[in-house]
């Protein structure tokens, strides 16, 4: 067992599930608790669970190894993506700071550390949480949208990428059977990661992202080249954030009154059956990228920050998130990470090679 004065440190979920938030927490148990004989409290529905009184925790111990975890999608602790504490919705509609009874929820827990799983938008609120609320605060990166800044990947996005795949790997067949142009819309929020490594993994002819502006009259042209050689099929890849020609960004409505994107893909089928004639037949992936069992790499990056994040305690360190680059696990101080954001690289080798593939990016 690692020497280390005992601690007990808070754990949890914050932001859209993701698969790998199951073997992270994991991991962190197994360090804490097997490695270091700490206590570790879970902390339920994210920073939700810390504004109720008393907070909804639970101690995290030999549950967790239960030889499962590792495998679960989701997140057993469960989580939110809306209802920031610094500007919290009220059933009334009033908008309320209620950052001060989040702190004193974690206060009340005698928690010496905190560590959350989380994307860039939970690291913004969580590191200012810490901040205000002096908690020694250690971020793990998640999210299916890759895009959370100084980290190659975050867990979950493997995943999401491998659905993808397996998504136009079954429109393949359909798409050449009926001679038809499959359109697959992913999420990815305003990042088009998820649409182009699906794009190049997955034999796709055109993919459209949000970094890269398109003209839809050259998606249109490519169709008809892959007519004129005689392949009277064809696959395409567009992320949720692609914007019309009009230069909109297209929103879905949800019942809770949110906007979410969505609906791009059938916009684009109905241009391009008019400009190609080909039958178009869309499909929008929307949260099967999300859930499932987390793919190796999801569940191995996981593994390592989760040991790495505690390790950090052990060490006194705080302010800072996890990060895996160049194939090693780092840490990077998160008042940075919180002022950027990572879109696809458009002079990247993965735009490189979706071009050197002879995939349409639309520009
Ligand atoms: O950030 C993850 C993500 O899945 C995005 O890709 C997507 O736009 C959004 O969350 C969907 O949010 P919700 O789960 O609230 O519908």
């Amino acid at each position: 067992m690692a020497k280390s004065e005992k601690k007990r440190i808070g754990l949890l979920t914050s932001g859209g599930d993701c698969a790998g938030l199951n073997a992270a927490i994991r991991a962190v148990v197994c360090r804490a608790v097997n490695g270091y004989g700490w206590e570790v409290i879970g902390i339920r529905e994210g920073t939700a669970g810390l504004l109720e009184r008393p907070p909804l925790v639970e101690e995290l111990g030999m549950r967790v190894f239960t030889g499962n975890i590792l495998r679960m999608g989701g997140t057993i602790l469960g989580t939110v993506n809306k209802g920031n504490p610094f500007a919290y919705p009220m059933p009334d509609g009033e908008v309320k700071d209620r950052s001060d009874e989040v702190i004193e929820g974690y206060h009340e827990l005698k928690l010496d550390a905190l560590i959350a799983i989380g994307g860039d938008g939970s690291m913004k609120i969580l590191s200012r949480l810490a901040q205000k609320g002096d908690i020694p605060f250690i971020g793990i990166p998640k999210t299916i949208d890759n895009d959370v800044a100084f980290t190659e990947f975050s867990v979950g996005f493997n995943t999401a990428v491998s659905t993808a795949v397996e998504a136009l790997d079954r429109l393949q067949p359909t798409a050449a059977s009926h001679h038809r142009v499959m359109i697959l819309e992913v999420m990815g929020r305003d990042a088009g990661h998820i649409a182009l490594n699906a794009a190049i993994a997955g034999g796709a002819n055109v993919c459209l992202i949000p970094e890269i502006p398109y003209d839809i009259q050259k998606v249109a042209d490519a169709i008809l080249n892959l007519r004129k050689k005689g392949r009277v099929h064809a696959l395409m890849v567009c992320a949720e954030a692609v914007k019309t020609v009009d230069g909109e960004a297209v929103w879905e409505s949800h019942v809770d009154g949110e906007m979410r994107y969505g609906g791009i893909g059938h916009i684009l089928g109905e241009q391009l059956h008019k400009l190609t004639g080909a039958e178009t037949r869309v499909t929008v992936l929307g949260h099967v990228a999300r859930g499932g069992i987390p793919v190796a790499m999801d569940r191995m990056l996981a593994s390592a920050f989760g040991v790495h994040a505690v390790d950090l305690v052990a060490q006194g360190r705080r302010d800072r998130m996890l990060a895996w680059q160049h194939r090693d696990v780092v840490d990077v101080p998160l008042e940075e990470v919180i002022t950027r954001y990572r879109a696809v690289e458009v002079s990247g080798t993965l735009v490189a090679t979706a071009r050197g593939l002879g995939i349409c990016l639309g520009d």
